[in-house]
């Protein structure tokens, strides 16, 4: 350290001592200032720089650091038979993770009291590199093909001209989307606003495969249950919330920690042979169903505790990278096209929104040995190079000491693809029966709280779109239907008392689109 310094003192990133913090360099007390301010000029430019580009969807969060402990079985069998993923083996073992929690819609410091899904995102840093478990608090999605995303954001997204969110597109688009409708009458209960992050459960909703040592695979759903209980807000309690506070799922999660309260869940997991199992009346690879769990029960597998806050929110909640392609050996892809379209989508935005490199900070660097021959791009610090690599050889193979590939380990997964190349919809698309079931389900305050939040987001809305959205959660239900329509004060076409005719309203049939099976 140079002589009048301590390890306090104010350096620039040049290292140089900051001895004056206070005034820019100028020309006599009064100015002007000079271009040769190097301090000011780091300073000043480096703050202009501060923001990134915010999340395209899931751009408010909050994260922790803790760990998973194995229970080295899977509900009563060992693990071994399902999978050899390394972290599950041996039981109490524990891996570190970080997690994100986060709302889906709205900008980066927008209210935490919204109704949205909450994304669940964990980073497990296991022996074997990073696996990426990027899931929500709700256990279905809006839609089960990759393509229709965009469009299903922008629909939820503020109005491009006004820049409000309006329900009237949102139920525009889902007239039209009826494999949402699940997740819709989820999202418009209670559960559409969790109380805070640590009273809500978590889920991967998209299906992914266990693989074992002989290479034999069963498909998956992964799913956290929290040890604090469930805990949702009606309408009306979250507006009296956020009229004192918006970032409070944030304190909570963070006061908690500090506390010495941590949150923790189970993680569990929903087991089937890999097969289309015909003798369900929907696809286990659709991401609009649950898997019954009286066939499929919840089986546990370890815990997850929540025991460190971040240090620094920008360094590890925002430049936190999940992504659904993160898996370790053991765990493997399903035919899900969620899930395939969404393995593109997240490294790609990561790219984009953190840097090429973004993989080789810290948040996101595997806790373990890396060694590639990737080379440049912005920030690139080579932290990659392994030690006694010779540093010319960045290309593999070579025998001038290079890197070179992996001993194989374990009997390779190797399943058998055919088929026509087609652009369809799934088979059993089943779009009506478990949200009615759903909505059978709720208790009284839920369901009230539901048909409350449907009715006062549709009475805005066109006749035809109130009409339409009336038919199918009567589709669903016919009690369902009938509480909305008679909330709108309209009736219900193709039940009791519907007087508009599917044409009435210019556009193509009402509630019907190429993905409804009627
Ligand atoms: C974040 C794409 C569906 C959960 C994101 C981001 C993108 C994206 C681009 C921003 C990532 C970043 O900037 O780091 C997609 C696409 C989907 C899809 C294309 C469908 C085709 C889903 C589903 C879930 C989900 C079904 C729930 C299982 C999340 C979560 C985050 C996220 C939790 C935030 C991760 C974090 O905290 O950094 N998604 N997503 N997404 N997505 Fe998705």
């Amino acid at each position: 350290m140079a002589q009048g310094e301590d390890k306090m003192t104010l350096t620039n990133r040049q290292g140089h001592p900051v001895d004056n913090n206070q005034s820019m360099r100028t020309v006599g007390r009064r100015g002007p200032t000079t271009m040769e301010n190097y301090d000011f000029i780091e300073k000043i430019t480096h703050f202009d720089r501060e923001r990134i580009p915010e999340r395209v969807v899931h751009a408010r969060g909050a994260g922790a650091h803790g760990f998973f402990e194995t229970y080295g079985t899977v509900g009563d069998e060992p693990i071994t038979k399902y999978t050899r993923a390394k972290l599950f083996q041996q039981k109490g073992t524990q891996t570190p993770v970080f997690v994100r929690f986060s709302t889906v819609t709205h900008g980066n410091h927008s209210p935490e009291t919204l109704r949205d899904p909450r994304g669940f995102a964990v980073k497990f840093y296991t022996e074997d590199g990073n696996w990426d478990l990027v899931g929500n608090n709700l256990k279905v999605f809006f839609i089960r093909d990759a393509i229709k995303f965009p469009d299903l954001i922008h629909a939820f997204k503020p109005d491009p001209v006004t820049n409000i969110q309006d329900g009237v597109r949102i139920f525009d688009f889902i007239m039209n989307t009826p494999e949402a409708l699940m997740m819709i009458t989820f999202l418009f209960s209670p559960w559409g606003i969790p109380a805070n992050y640590r009273q809500m459960q978590g889920s991967g909703v998209n299906t992914y495969k266990w693989v074992n040592e002989q290479g034999e695979a069963v498909i998956v759903k992964y799913h956290w249950e929290p040890k604090q209980g469930i805990k949702n807000l009606t309408q009306q309690e979250a507006e009296d919330i956020q009229g004192k506070n918006f970032n409070h799922a944030t304190q909570d999660l963070y006061e908690a920690i500090e506390s010495g309260e941590f949150p923790e869940w189970e993680f569990c997991v929903q087991i089937m042979s890999d097969d289309d199992h015909p003798e369900l009346d929907f696809d286990p690879l659709d991401d609009t169903k649950l898997w019954p769990t009286d066939k499929f029960p919840f089986l546990p597998v370890g815990r997850m505790v929540l025991n460190r806050n971040p240090i620094d929110y920008f360094a590890e909640v925002e430049q936190v990278a999940f992504g659904t392609g993160v898996l370790v050996d053991g765990l493997d892809f399903s035919d899900d096209k969620m899930l395939q379209g969404r393995t593109l989508s997240y490294s790609d935005t990561q790219r984009y929104r953190v840097g090429p490199n973004y993989l080789q900070l810290p948040i996101n660097a595997p806790k373990k040995h890396v060694a590639t021959n990737q080379r440049g791009g912005q920030m690139d610090y080579r932290v990659d190079i392994a030690p006694g690599q010779n540093p010319h050889i960045n290309y593999e193979p070579s025998t001038l000491g290079g890197l070179h590939e992996a001993t194989k380990i374990g009997k390779e997964y190797t399943p058998h693809v055919e088929g026509e190349l087609v652009r369809q919809v799934i088979d059993r698309t089943n779009n009506f029966k478990y949200a009615g079931e759903q909505y059978r389900k709720f208790e009284d305050w839920e369901r009230d709280d539901l048909i409350t939040n449907l009715v006062n987001t549709l009475k805005p809305a066109l006749q035809h779109i109130q009409q339409g959205m009336t038919d199918l959660f009567t589709k669903c239900d016919p009690d369902y239907g009938r509480r909305v329509g008679e909330g709108l004060g309209i009736g219900i076409k193709n039940g009791i008392q519907s007087n508009k005719s599917d044409t009435e309203f210019g556009g193509r049939p009402i509630g019907t689109s190429h993905t409804d099976e009627g």
